[in-house]
């Protein structure tokens, strides 16, 4: 039977943090070997915001080595970059067409990102989810493993792909499939280290924020001593009024590989001065083989270039044979008879 697909993707902007991992990235490794992925590097995505053209490729190329990095099989996964295929862009354009401005004006990390960039905001911007309907779209996507700030971008992935269906589609015939979310509860939603109602987020201004993968020792425990606690002895999960601890226990969870339950019992009686050191010692274990795969890959530049480039070869074929279909559906005149 063949295997059902997945698609993700993260974009090349700024240091990937424990919420990227524990969020996405982690969840791609552990069930690649169940379906047959793609993932990519959204760098279409990135310029929906000001960019730095002199970083621009050379974070392409970090995300890429931190998927390697971080456990993602060349056997089951194709990894590639978003810009390489053609299609993407393509699509978009098809599926701008069909799509109401309110579904986009309404989307809620677009009200939020517009705020930031006060009068400066670009369509780009308030585009960017039909990018990602195209991203996912084009491989026939069964499941979308991502953190739950994306949940409705794949709703409106969804709504797209019915519309498109419905507009072009013949009685039976779906051109589109319909994705599904693979949202994990836990880590779904890691928070700031500076307060434990904001999600850890890649343009938070205070870097003691996050905990970036590839911090070092030194700053992982520096963080880890300033962030936000409370002054209640003993730990527990989810209590509302102790989003902070709450998180704190989420990420020592995770990151030990010890069961939610096993870290109620171990954490019931400690206080902060005995869980921080506890938190910084695993969550630097838990780093450091993937910071040191990270460095080996990029100190092989032309493995990675390779990667990307056979990467992109095999995304364009699968996702031009959607796009093409797509283009019939739609009465595009085929290039052949021209
Ligand atoms: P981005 O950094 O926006 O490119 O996000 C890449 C992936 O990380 C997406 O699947 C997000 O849902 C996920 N993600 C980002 N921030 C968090 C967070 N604080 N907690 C959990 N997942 C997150
Ligand atoms: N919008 C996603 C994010 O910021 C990144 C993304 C772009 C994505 N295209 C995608 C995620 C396709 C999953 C599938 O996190």
């Amino acid at each position: 039977m063949n295997k059902k697909r997945v698609l993700s993707g993260v974009q090349p902007t700024g240091n990937l943090h424990l919420g990227n991992y524990l969020g996405a990235i982690r969840n791609w490794v552990e069930i690649q070997s169940e379906y047959d992925n793609y993932f990519c590097v959204v760098d279409l995505h990135a310029i929906t915001v000001p960019h730095n053209p002199a970083t621009l490729a050379q974070d392409t190329l970090k995300i890429a080595a931190l998927y390697l990095a971080c456990g993602i099989n060349l056997n089951n996964s194709t990894i590639f970059v978003q810009s390489h295929v053609k299609a993407h862009t393509e699509l978009t354009w098809l599926l701008n067409c069909i799509t109401p401005l309110n579904w986009l004006t309404d989307m809620i990390q677009f009200k939020e990102k517009a705020v930031k960039q006060g009068e400066n905001v670009g369509v780009g911007l308030l585009d960017y989810p039909v990018l990602m309907a195209a991203d996912i779209l084009l491989y026939d996507a069964d499941k979308v493993p991502v953190g739950e700030d994306q949940k409705q971008h794949l709703e409106l992935t969804r709504d797209i792909a019915v519309r498109i269906n419905h507009l072009f589609g013949k009685k039976d015939q779906k051109i589109l499939k319909l994705p599904e979310p693979m949202i994990r509860k836990e880590g779904a939603r890691v928070m700031s280290l500076t307060d434990g109602r904001s999600k850890m987020s890649k343009s938070d201004p205070a870097e003691g924020s996050r905990i970036n993968i590839l911090d070092n020792a030194d700053t992982i425990a520096q963080k880890i001593k300033r962030c936000k606690t409370d002054p209640i002895k003993g730990l527990t999960f989810d209590d509302p009024d102790r989003p902070e601890c709450n998180n704190l226990l989420t990420l020592y969870t995770l990151l030990s590989g010890k069961t939610k339950e096993a870290v109620a019992v171990e954490c019931l009686d400690m206080g902060w001065g005995q869980f921080k050191p506890l938190l910084t010692e695993t969550t630097i274990e838990a780093l450091k083989p993937i910071q040191q795969k990270y460095h080996e890959i990029m100190d092989e530049r032309s493995y990675l270039t390779g990667v990307l480039g056979s990467g992109a070869e095999k995304a364009a074929a699968t996702a031009d044979k959607t796009l093409e279909r797509v283009k019939g559906a739609m009465g595009y005149l085929p290039p052949a008879i021209l």
